[in-house]
């Protein structure tokens, strides 16, 4: 196998974000990824993709596409109930994988499944890809140079519009799993982690705002459900390294509250959590004004560039190197939404104990720059 050549995936959940996010943005990195199939529970959602793509084989089960050799690596953009069983399962078959977020519902099973890569020596990555953004690296790097000073404070928050009214299958997500934490504030929550490191401690309040919602949308639209797990959650963090912050997170309707805010002593940096070429502003201490800063040129404009994590990830498992959006840091992230929801029930503030290693700094020329091309402009 020469180095340069792309690793071949399967997409196993052919629904919006494969269609809409993954897709696209993975044919933007042929020299590093080749989709080589795609699985879905409903067969017609697969065969739309390979249709899409012109090339590619619609498999008939998880188990055809863990048994096919020719296949490197799983995408697992399943509903989180899938992302457990079929990641273990690709590993368990010798695939490398990238699941999208949340690894897992639990934090036991992401231990079990970061045990299992590390055992087969295989790579794992999770999404959100967001901290690979340039203006996330661009802020990052601010940060380290001293441009707020010593920072102290981060705030950040992902309430979307009511998730019933745009998503065809919003029941899934408010029936399965920790929280709207779980599943929204891994945006805000990786790009924080990945600036300051691990979170030692959370205080929490987790809740239902509506308790019975319609599908407004899809196929099942009409259809009327009740939420199992909080649509709502407030926290307060302590990090490792002494910082505090604030999080909110809800399918209840949009926020002001900031998406990403870091404050520090000589002023602070605010950026958008999930999408790149947003802008950066700064608010000095010194005028005590708001500046623009520049973005990079390289900056994906208004959007989140879903290849770009398993554009990192196909490059790291041909360099085996370490993959930066990295299982770790999700099973943290899981850990963190679990105890939000201990600490509302108790009253008190809970510890949360996993740790992870920081990512590397994309640098001056990312990964998926220096791999033998550039991206290509498709789904823009
Ligand atoms: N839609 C978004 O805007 C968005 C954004 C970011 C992240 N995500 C994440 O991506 C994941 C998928 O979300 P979505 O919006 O695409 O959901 P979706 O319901 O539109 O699609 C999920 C697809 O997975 C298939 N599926 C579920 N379990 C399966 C299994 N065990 N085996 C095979 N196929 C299975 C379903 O048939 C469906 O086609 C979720 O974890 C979600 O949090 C979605």
């Amino acid at each position: 196998m020469p180095a340069t050549a792309p690793v071949r995936l399967v997409i196993i959940g052919c629904g919006s974000i494969a269609k809409g996010g993954y897709q696209p943005r993975c044919l933007a990195y042929p020299h590093l990824i080749s989709l080589h199939g795609y699985f879905d529970q409903n067969r017609a959602a697969a065969e739309e993709l390979r249709q899409i793509a012109g090339s590619g084989r619609v498999y008939a089960s998880v188990d055809e596409v863990l048994a096919d050799p020719e296949v490197e690596a799983v995408l697992n953009l399943t509903t989180l109930g899938g992302h457990y069983p079929v990641t273990l399962a690709a590993l368990k078959a010798g695939k490398h994988a990238f699941s999208e977020k949340p690894i897992s519902i639990t934090s036991a099973e992401a231990d079990e499944l970061i045990r299992e890569a590390a055992q087969r020596k295989l790579k794992l990555g999770c999404a959100p890809s967001s901290s690979l953004g340039y203006e996330q690296q661009s802020v990052w790097v601010r940060i380290r140079a001293g441009e707020i000073g010593t920072p102290h404070t981060v705030l950040g928050s992902f309430a979307c519009s009511r998730l019933e009214c745009w998503h065809a299958n919003a029941d899934v997500f408010m029936t399965t799993g920790v929280s709207v934490a779980a599943d929204a504030t891994p945006y805000p929550l990786c790009v924080m982690t990945t600036y300051f490191g691990p979170i030692a401690r959370v205080f929490g309040f987790a809740r239902n705002t509506v308790p019975e919602r319609t599908l407004q949308t899809g196929p099942r639209k009409g259809t009327v459900f009740k939420p199992t797990i909080p649509d709502h959650v407030l926290g307060a963090l302590e990090f490792a390294n002494g910082m505090k912050g604030m999080l909110y997170a809800g399918w209840s309707g949009q926020s002001e509250f900031p998406r990403l805010e870091i404050q520090g002593s000589e002023g602070a940096f605010s950026v958008h959590p999930h999408n790149d070429g947003m802008g950066i502003r700064l608010l000095s201490a010194k005028d005590h004004e708001i500046h623009t800063v520049p973005s990079p040129a390289k900056a994906f404009p208004k959007a989140l560039d879903w290849g770009k994590g398993v554009a990192d990830f196909a490059d790291a498992i041909r360099r085996d190197r370490r993959v930066r959006c990295s299982a770790e840091q999700a099973r943290h992230l899981v850990e963190i939404a679990e105890r939000l929801n201990e600490s509302s029930r108790t009253g008190m503030p809970v510890a949360v104990t996993s740790r992870f290693e920081a990512m590397e700094p994309i640098g001056d020329v990312a990964p998926w720059e220096h791999s033998g091309g550039q991206a290509q402009a498709v789904g823009r």
